[in-house]
């Protein structure tokens, strides 16, 4: 059976999907789950995490030093079966890709997935207080949970 496939999607791929992608496959285990990341804009492009998305994960036992930010392919919108994205202004990037309604629909907010219809935003904690990564951490927690229990 070919594994389902999860793309977490934020704009620098350096703190929120990294942290998203972490968490998702810490939670794995017999599932038949693909997980990666990446960011809308190309311009952290071959970085390591962000180092307060690698010490926010690590307190939680999860190591994401393994990662390194890519940029979104036009390949991707095909290739996964889910796209989750942080925020607004992801989902309108990730929409002006599609070419096509499959690609569209398999393209949601993460936290709808917690509060269906809501469009909550994971905040971008990059230029922000330390506490906005635990902010982040425990939301994306919370959404990971809600995947493995109703999407996947
Ligand atoms: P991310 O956070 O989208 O969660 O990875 C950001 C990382 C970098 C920048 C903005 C947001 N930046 O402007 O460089």
């Amino acid at each position: 059976m070919s594994p389902i496939k999860v793309l977490m999607v934020c704009l620098g791929n350096i703190c929120r999907s990294p942290l998203a992608e972490g968490i998702l496959k810490s939670k794995i285990k017999s599932h038949n789950l693909v997980v990666d990341s990446a960011g809308t804009a190309a311009f952290h492009e071959g970085s390591l995490p962000d180092k307060r998305s690698i010490a926010i994960a690590h307190r939680n036992g999860i190591d994401i030093t393994d990662q390194r930010a890519r940029k979104i392919s036009l390949s991707d919108l095909d290739d996964f079966d889910h796209i989750f994205v942080m925020d607004e202004s992801n989902y309108t990037n990730v929409m002006k890709m599609c070419t096509c309604d499959s690609q569209r629909i398999k393209t949601s907010m993460i936290m709808d997935v917690v509060h269906p219809k809501s469009s909550i935003a994971v905040p971008d904690p990059y230029y922000g207080a330390e506490n906005g990564f635990e902010e982040v951490y425990q939301m994306l927690d919370t959404a990971c949970d809600a995947i493995l229990k109703k999407t996947i």
